[in-house]
């Protein structure tokens, strides 16, 4: 058997699968396109989670497209972070052009165009429905992540949490958070809290109200609140095919903290709230994290733990997350580990560090008898990758250098007025474009330092006027031994009853007056 058909039958043994599957696109060979060796992901291991890497331009964007595309088609909705704003054109076929004639060509298919259903979100409200989450949805630890908390202001975060939900106080927006977080540091709560929570200090109460104003400041004080996201949202379908949720955030691109921590709470929520279903025929629902080094970079331990737990734990829920991203270097190593799925774009070799990456990368790799890997993965063209995924018993499969298939829809993004209508057109942008003020704990706890306010004045009242009272009883009694000598003088029995019912008249008038007369 000569090379290529020994190259080929490998590759359909290992990439064949019984049930549905994403067409990638066919293994290349010393250069060549081997149409009939087809590679293939099963749709059963979407769930062990992927990777998607390699240098800039390589082609990562257009092949979390075209898994997208195909994911839709097979029913399944996807939610993919659209960094740059190019991926709106999902929803439009995409244009023919001959480079993509050819390119399919080459695989032994035609290119045949094909829109999809997209839902346009975004954090800022203006590109696609506001996306929104409660802080308590956020949770501690990823508010924290966003207000750039230290590790002392991160567990006063958790004792403010505590206290809230002990205290059935629901902390809705960044209002309520402010409130709590004066009401437990100088208000009333300070005290009640000292014993059972301990205090928290006015330094850091300080800081974390400071951060809290700078993401306010910022205009970002609207992704907290009501309407929050529903993530039942996410699994719609419309007319058979998954729907493509997309949230744009090129509009907050700066904003690495803040979308990423987002991100990670629509994950957390996914996680809460999804049943146990164990390994399906096909996922529920895929999850694409573009330029994901971002939700890594400079994250302290708390988050990293966060996100390794829930990506060890959500694929038993049915969901299955692809990391899109430059070097796998960019990743932590315990997270790259559960990545079953790997499509390696092109890496570059410049300098010292690209070459650590090359090698580090090369070493994950099982052996191939066709490839020398590192050579390879060096010269690969734009729109091809070094493939090798999880067959649908568990097993990788060979690897595969691999030509792959050109995305149907529109490559890039929708033209404003096609981005309008589709957002004008949608319930969902309707439902998220309303707030909604709920009694929350600002309301409460506004309403519980009144009543403190107004217990305090009617008590410092009462004890005024006790000692009034007390007061006046003294001058009672002065008044009337006064009285007594007066009416007792023999004098004052003479001049007769007129002028004592007079003296007792100005004393049983007004206080004030009766004060004054003494
Ligand atoms: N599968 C494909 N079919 C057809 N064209 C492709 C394919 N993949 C990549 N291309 C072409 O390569 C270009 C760059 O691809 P893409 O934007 O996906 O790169 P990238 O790796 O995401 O780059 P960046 O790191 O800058 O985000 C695309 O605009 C497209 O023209
Ligand atoms: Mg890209």
């Amino acid at each position: 058997m000569d090379k290529q058909a020994l190259f080929t039958e490998k590759i359909n043994s290992s990439y064949s699968p019984q049930g549905a599957f994403i067409y990638l696109g066919a293994g290349i060979l010393d250069g060549q396109i081997i149409a009939p060796a087809e590679i293939n992901l099963p749709l059963r291991m979407m769930n062990r989670h992927g990777l998607i890497a390699g240098a800039t331009g390589t082609g990562k964007t257009r092949t979390l497209q075209l898994i997208a595309e195909q994911l839709s088609d097979a029913g399944v909705p996807v939610f993919m972070l659209d960094v740059k704003g190019d991926l709106s054109g999902l929803n439009q076929p995409g244009t023919s052009n001959p480079k993509l004639e050819e390119r399919a060509q080459q695989l032994g298919k035609t290119f045949t165009p094909n829109g999809f259903p997209v839902e346009l979100y975004s954090l800022s409200g203006k590109t696609g429905a506001q996306m929104r989450a409660t802080v308590i949805e956020f949770g501690p630890v990823l508010l924290s992540k966003i207000l750039d908390l230290n590790e002392t202001q991160t567990g006063v975060m958790a004792v403010i949490f505590k206290y809230a939900d002990d205290n059935k106080l629901p902390l809705i927006d960044l209002n309520d958070l402010k409130k709590t977080v004066s009401y437990l540091s100088e208000g009333p709560g300070a005290a009640e809290i000292k014993d059972s929570y301990g205090s928290i200090s006015s330094a850091t109460a300080g800081t974390i109200l400071r951060k809290i104003v700078a993401i306010e400041q910022q205009g970002l004080g609207q992704i907290f609140g009501e309407t929050s996201f529903d993530i039942q949202d996410l699994f719609d379908r419309v007319d058979g095919k998954g729907l493509i949720s997309l949230l744009n955030i090129s509009d907050v691109q700066s904003q690495t903290v803040l979308y990423s921590t987002f991100l990670l709470s629509l994950l957390v929520e996914l996680f809460n709230t999804m049943p146990e279903v164990g390994d399906l025929d096909k996922p529920k629902l895929v999850f694409f994290i573009d330029e994901a080094h971002l939700l890594f970079k400079d994250s302290p331990k708390a988050f990293l733990e966060q996100i390794e737990t829930i990506i060890k734990l959500i694929r038993s829920k049915g969901i299955g997350i692809f990391f899109c991203t430059q070097a796998p270097t960019d990743i932590p190593p315990s997270v790259l580990a559960q990545l079953g799925n790997r499509v390696q774009h092109a890496l570059r070799a410049f300098t010292p560090n690209d070459a650590e990456a090359l090698r580090k990368t090369v070493s994950t790799y099982p052996k191939s008898e066709f490839y020398e890997i590192d050579k390879v993965l060096t010269s690969l063209g734009t729109g091809q990758a070094l493939i090798t995924v999880l067959n649908e018993k568990g097993i990788p499969t060979e690897v595969a250098a691999t030509h792959l298939t050109p995305p149907r829809a529109l490559m890039g993004p929708l033209a404003d007025a096609d981005c309008q209508k589709l957002m004008q057109g949608s319930s969902l942008y309707t439902k998220y474009q309303q707030t909604i003020d709920p009694s929350s704990a600002y309301d409460i706890l506004t309403q519980r330092i009144n009543e403190k306010l107004e217990a305090d004045t009617a008590l410092k009242q009462q004890q005024e006027e006790a000692k009034a009272a007390a007061r006046q009883a003294k001058v009672s009694r002065n008044e009337k031994s006064v009285l007594e000598e007066v009416i007792n003088a023999p004098i004052t029995r003479q001049i007769g009853r007129e002028i004592v019912r007079g003296l007792f008249g100005m004393l049983t008038g007004k206080k004030s007056r009766s004060r004054s007369l003494f």
